[in-house]
């Protein structure tokens, strides 16, 4: 669908996004020829190209067929980025297009340890993005709030090593969550939560036990008894009453990326399951996940299609963004000056 005026123009939170994720094919290019790194393309229109397709399979669910999985294309597509100031110029790209998009406050997650293992300094990572999250503010009004990312399908002593190592506002689990359950992490998840910050996993739709894995980040195994401060994807409880009641009765809200689903499964499912939170009463925020290894959809054309699919009133989306913000890590000065 095309997007309304009132999408565009709708104050936003965008709590779900890869900020590797939004790396433009553009600046993948730039910064292959400064960095001198040979890509896999002959030419600029071959890179492009190369999107067209992106990559929806997990080998470990579907077999092989003989294509990178989406996760092989992310990894792959970051290996440009070497130098403090690549890191602050790809998230600035982010917070411009956030500007443009009126996203107010974001949350984006970062993958320190997929940077680190091919020999990118720790500290290189982390003075871009907070230098970056400092100057979104002053320069666009967009107020950050760095989210680090374990990468689950690690070992957990280096999830723990690079906790031990970096500084950040909050703690997330990513990448394969094949055979890797949350439960897995629950000790760095407690310690993280006693040291004060705010915790979350994903559960994305679809794959191997994500029932579970909901049932796991909803209740005792992430971040001590409590259970996670949110849940990321999680669409799936709208399978099971129960699991939905479940996160409803733990406060909890679901970071939902209708366009990461609606790639791979029946539209029927993806807004019909959208519908069922609605409908529960569960909170949920709508965003973009990895934007530019998705077709280029952003968190506008995401909450278009909610909107679309769903057949939600404007005083509906309006909704989604104040849940949003009640669901967000913003300090609360930011909360109330949001929308
Ligand atoms: N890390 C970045 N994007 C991801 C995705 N879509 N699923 C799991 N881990 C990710
Ligand atoms: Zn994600």
């Amino acid at each position: 669908p095309a997007i309304s005026a009132f999408v565009a123009t709708l104050p936003k939170v965008e709590l779900h996004v890869h900020i590797e994720g939004t790396l433009t094919p553009e600046l993948r290019w730039r910064l292959a020829q400064k960095n001198e790194i040979a890509l896999p393309y002959a030419t600029y229109e071959a890179l492009l190209a190369s999107y067209a397709t992106m990559y929806n399979h997990r080998r470990e669910l579907h077999g092989d067929n003989g294509l990178p999985t989406f996760l092989e294309a992310y990894y792959g597509g970051m290996e440009v980025l070497r130098t403090e100031d690549d890191f602050y110029d790809l998230a600035m790209e982010y917070f411009a297009k956030a500007k443009e998009m009126n996203v107010r406050y974001t949350d984006p997650f970062f993958d320190p340890q997929a940077h680190t293992r091919r020999g990118v300094p720790l500290e290189a990572v982390m003075r871009g993005f907070e230098r970056a999250g400092r100057d979104a503010k002053e320069k666009y009004g967009v107020v950050v709030g760095w989210t680090m990312c374990f990468l689950r399908d690690m070992p957990v002593e280096d999830a723990v090593a690079t906790y031990e190592a970096a500084l950040w506002a909050a703690a997330q689990l990513g990448s394969n969550e094949y055979d890797r359950p949350p439960r897995l992490f629950a000790d760095i998840f407690q310690r993280a939560r006693k040291d004060g910050y705010k915790i979350t996993a994903h559960c994305d739709v679809g794959q191997k036990d994500t029932h579970e894995h909901v049932r796991e980040v909803a209740t005792s195994c992430v971040g001590g008894m409590q259970g996670a401060d949110r849940i990321d994807h999680g669409l799936n409880a709208a399978d099971q009453p129960e699991l939905l009641a479940l996160v409803k009765a733990r406060g909890l809200g679901l970071t939902l990326c209708p366009h990461a689903y609606h790639r791979r499964l029946p539209t029927d499912w993806v807004f019909g399951s959208i519908k069922k939170v609605w409908e529960a009463g569960v909170p949920f925020s709508v965003a973009s996940d990895d934007p530019t290894y998705m077709h280029q959809q952003w968190v506008t054309e995401n909450l278009g299609k909610v909107m679309h699919y769903c057949g939600f009133a404007k005083k509906d989306m309006a909704k989604i963004q104040r849940d949003g913000v009640a669901m967000s890590w913003a300090p609360d000065d930011v909360k109330r000056a949001i929308l």
